[in-house]
């Protein structure tokens, strides 16, 4: 695509309509002006109804928003990905995540045009992830069953910590009560530390989370935590009850690094994974020791059913185009930078962290998959903690603040063991927080002046299960590829986070030489107060 989006004959459209129909909008009024805004701005789809009628937005700027989708042919390069294409262009490789969560039978997509088009090596590489899965599945099932291992560590940081860890977290109430799990994914020895002092080597199960299995920061943790293991009881003999072979398992692309670290068990997955996309995949391990085989495929099912739906809805309902586009609409026509994530459940309390490089990692970039620089912005500033606690932090700003910033507050309809007082406080006040942002406060004092008119979507799950957990997730994760399509950006590189790597590297080399020539004096400066015993 050889245009940026602002090219789109619908772009200049959107403009015109933000300036003559929304800029001056009021929410509340515009609920009383039309019976139908609910039903026509909120939606059903599997496993999660949304509720977006309370955005900055109607039904003539949803319409010009599929028309730009269509002229940039988001609905093509979905189509692309399904048939397995390069669509990580700069990488060239296929983006198949979602083919980690279809059944052997192709489910729900088979009757899908592009899936019926399919070539054989999409046919192969489906019966590979079977293979894979249930290898990977029965492994979980061994660790479960053996009530030696207590305590399972994930070394492994981003995606290969991030989405294990927010699953696992959110499905306490499947979690194993025989197990303990806990992740590891800084550099500071402190977490690695921290862990270490609390389990035994005979009692541990070690996960080495790496597509790359070059990862510096995984690479030293797993180092030490080998190390520890060795000095504590534990055996590189294969044949030693307490060995490195039994105590280890590592997770990866990249099998010969795996043994070269001296490794012998390794559980693949390919190079179409995207690390942020992959704890479907044998990077989900430490998910399958936790819930099980079954509840493990629940959690496939659900992301395949999200999948369907966002491979086969109209537009018009197809909510992870729609949530996108939304993104895109308040990203380049309303000008708002951020956007808060609300979840209003514990167990979702590592969302926003996952979401944080599922969103800003995949589209916090300036230039489209051409080359051509972008004059627009593209991914918001995800932040947000879970509610009630963020009513106690930042909500204040957010009612009144300067800036106008959109909420997605994710509620659970089923409270599970919690129902009662405590599930009921907890949703009366999501919702009591979406009014409030949208209808404000006036006329009682400046101080108390909430300007309300605070645009929020909401999303509710019926309860937090496997099923529910994989819908949502993969609907975060195709509604970034929908804004990223718009933008024209590839979402699933990452050639930004290679800076720092390379920065670091060399500076340890310049500590170790001496040879500061060329380098700034606050770097320099630093490098001399952290890294050495004077105070000079
Ligand atoms: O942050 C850069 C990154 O490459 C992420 O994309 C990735 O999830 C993380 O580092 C860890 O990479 P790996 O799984 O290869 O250790």
């Amino acid at each position: 695509m050889l245009s940026t989006c602002d090219a789109a004959p619908a772009w200049g459209a959107l403009q015109n309509h933000y300036r003559d129909s929304i800029r001056g909008m009021n929410l509340s009024q515009a609920f009383a002006a039309d019976g139908q805004r609910l039903a026509q701005l909120s939606q059903q789809a599997p496993h999660v109804f949304a509720d977006l009628s309370k955005n900055l937005w109607n039904t003539e700027t949803e319409s010009l928003l599929g028309l730009l989708a269509s002229q940039r042919g988001v609905a093509q390069l979905r189509d692309a990905m399904l048939a397995g294409e390069a669509v990580n262009s700069s990488e060239g490789r296929a983006v198949m995540h979602w083919l980690l969560r279809m059944p052997r039978d192709r489910g729900a997509l088979s009757e899908n045009p592009v899936v019926q088009q399919w070539s054989p090596a999409m046919h192969a590489a489906l019966g590979d992830v079977h293979t894979t899965l249930d290898a990977m599945l029965e492994l979980a099932e061994q660790v479960r069953a053996d009530a030696r291992i207590t305590d399972i560590v994930n070394i492994g940081i981003g995606g290969s910590h991030l989405g294990p860890e927010v699953v696992v977290n959110a499905l306490e109430d499947w979690v194993d009560a025989g197990k303990h799990f806990h992740f590891v994914s800084n550099v500071d020895g402190h977490e690695l530390g921290h862990v270490l002092r609390r389990v035994k080597p005979q009692n541990t199960l070690f996960l080495v989370a790496s597509k790359s299995f070059t990862t510096a920061e995984t690479m030293l943790n797993a180092h030490s935590a080998r190390q520890w293991f060795l000095d504590n009881g534990g055996s590189a003999d294969a044949a030693a009850p307490c060995s490195i072979d039994r105590h280890f398992v590592a997770l990866t692309t990249n099998v010969a690094a795996a043994a070269e670290f001296g490794i012998g068990r390794t559980l693949g997955f390919w190079d179409w994974v995207g690390g942020r996309f992959s704890l479907w995949s044998a990077i989900g391990l430490s998910v399958a020791i936790a819930i099980g085989r079954e509840q493990f495929r629940e959690l496939l099912a659900g992301a395949h059913a999200m999948d369907a739906h966002f491979f086969g809805s109209p537009a018009e309902k197809n909510l992870p185009l729609r949530l996108g586009l939304l993104d895109v609409w308040y990203r380049d026509f309303c000008g708002l930078g951020s956007r808060c994530i609300a979840p209003y459940s514990h167990g979702l309390r590592r969302l926003t962290a996952y979401l944080q490089q599922l969103e800003m990692e995949s589209n916090g970039k300036g230039v489209t998959r051409d080359g051509l620089s972008l004059k627009q912005p593209t991914a918001p500033v995800i932040w947000g903690e879970p509610g009630t606690n963020g009513q106690h932090a930042f909500f204040q700003m957010l009612h009144q603040g300067q800036d106008v910033i959109p909420v997605e507050f994710i509620a659970l309809r089923d409270g599970g063991k919690y129902l009662g007082a405590h599930h009921q406080s907890l949703v009366v006040n999501a919702i009591a927080q979406a009014q409030g942002l949208m209808v404000g406060r006036h006329g009682e004092g400046h101080e108390r002046h909430c300007s309300g008119n605070r645009p929020s979507s909401f999303l509710l799950l019926q309860q937090l299960d496997p099923a529910s957990l994989g819908a949502l997730i993969a609907l975060y994760e195709h509604r970034v590829f929908v804004s990223g399509a718009v933008w024209g950006i590839n979402s699933f590189d990452q050639w930004g986070v290679e800076l720092g790597k390379k920065l670091a590297r060399e500076l340890h080399q310049r500590h170790d030489s001496g040879d500061w020539q060329g380098v700034d004096a606050s770097t320099r400066a630093l490098m001399r107060r952290l890294m050495t015993a004077d105070q000079g």
